[in-house]
């Protein structure tokens, strides 16, 4: 593994691995109080055209705990592809640092970063796909149920670039995928067929009550994701019978936990009763980035 842009880009055993590091990782430092150096003289530069909360924190801290260093670089600073080329942006900060992760508007940006950096990209999200996201969402439900085996997910509203890790992540972890999006809204063909292809199993519906119906987990996202403000009203006005409230929780399984990668627009794509509720697992999937990526820090830097 010489970047991670995409969780399809794994094997099922690097996704084990990262899997089984991750929670490695994790009970250590609840056991210890502290990881082992792994990355000791390690820096890892953060580029950023879009907030953050979750992604920076985890990162730094993740770094943090595994001994290196992590820089900040604001959409101020770099201004990727207008102060300065993508290429040459790679070409200089991969001189300095160990790693570079970058948070983009369009994906083919990072996509040139790693084939112009001299060391490993990683993808903090883009208008296609958010595989850190995908990493940590598959941990969680792993700690929820114990295996995947036979269990189903069923993501409900906009099929945005989560749905497509999580679609990429269902290649590995074997878990049944049922998407329900509004008309036009659907996730990108070539990602389904993909998955498809290489033994997934994912479906699509329109109607959020077929597609929940006795599932293991419900998975919700923002109806308007960074970059499609324009679309805001239109979307207020196709997604509310996509969101997702008691009443739709109560067609899964009674145990079904729910997940959202958050930031939420409580009100919208998912009501306080649900993000609050018993069966959430919010919490625990925003720390599983940092202990995801502290894996996948690990195998691409060590
Ligand atoms: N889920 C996620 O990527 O959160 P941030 O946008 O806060 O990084
Ligand atoms: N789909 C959302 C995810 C944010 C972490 C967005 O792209 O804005």
């Amino acid at each position: 593994m010489k970047h991670f842009l995409s969780l399809a880009d794994l094997t099922k055993e690097q996704f084990d691995d990262l899997m089984s590091l991750a929670q490695k990782l994790k009970r250590e430092l609840r056991e210890q109080g502290q990881n082992e150096p792994l990355l000791a003289g390690k820096s890892l530069g953060m580029i950023f055209q879009k907030p953050s909360l979750r992604t920076r924190v985890s990162f730094e801290t993740g770094m943090l705990q595994l001994g290196g260093h992590a820089l900040y670089l604001s959409p101020n600073e770099i201004q990727l592809g207008k102060r300065e080329s993508v290429a040459d942006v790679a070409r200089v900060l991969g001189r300095y640092v160990s790693a570079i992760m970058a948070r983009v508007f369009e994906h083919a940006h990072i996509v040139e970063l790693a084939e112009y950096s001299p060391v490993p990209v990683i993808n903090g999200l883009s208008d296609y796909n958010h595989p850190c996201q995908g990493l940590a969402d598959y941990l969680t439900l792993l700690e929820a149920w114990g295996s995947f085996e036979g269990r189903t997910l069923a993501y409900v509203g906009d099929g945005n670039n989560v749905l497509t890790s999580l679609v990429n992540g269902a290649i590995h972890a074997g878990v049944t995928v049922h998407a329900a999006t509004p008309e036009g809204y659907e996730p990108p063909t070539q990602v389904v067929e993909a998955a498809l292809a290489r033994g997934a199993r994912v479906k699509l519906f329109q109607d959020p009550i077929e597609a929940v119906r006795g599932v293991d987990a419900i998975y919700t996202d923002v109806w308007t994701s960074m970059g499609q403000e324009a679309e805001t009203e239109k979307r207020l006005r196709v997604f509310p019978p996509y969101q997702v409230n008691e009443a739709l929780l109560g067609h899964a399984h009674a145990e079904a936990v729910v997940l959202h990668c958050l930031p939420a627009h409580r009100g919208e794509e998912i009501t306080d009763a649900v993000a609050d509720g018993a069966q959430s697992r919010l919490w625990d999937q925003a720390e599983n980035r940092m202990h995801a990526q502290k894996a996948l820090l690990v195998r691409l830097l060590t």
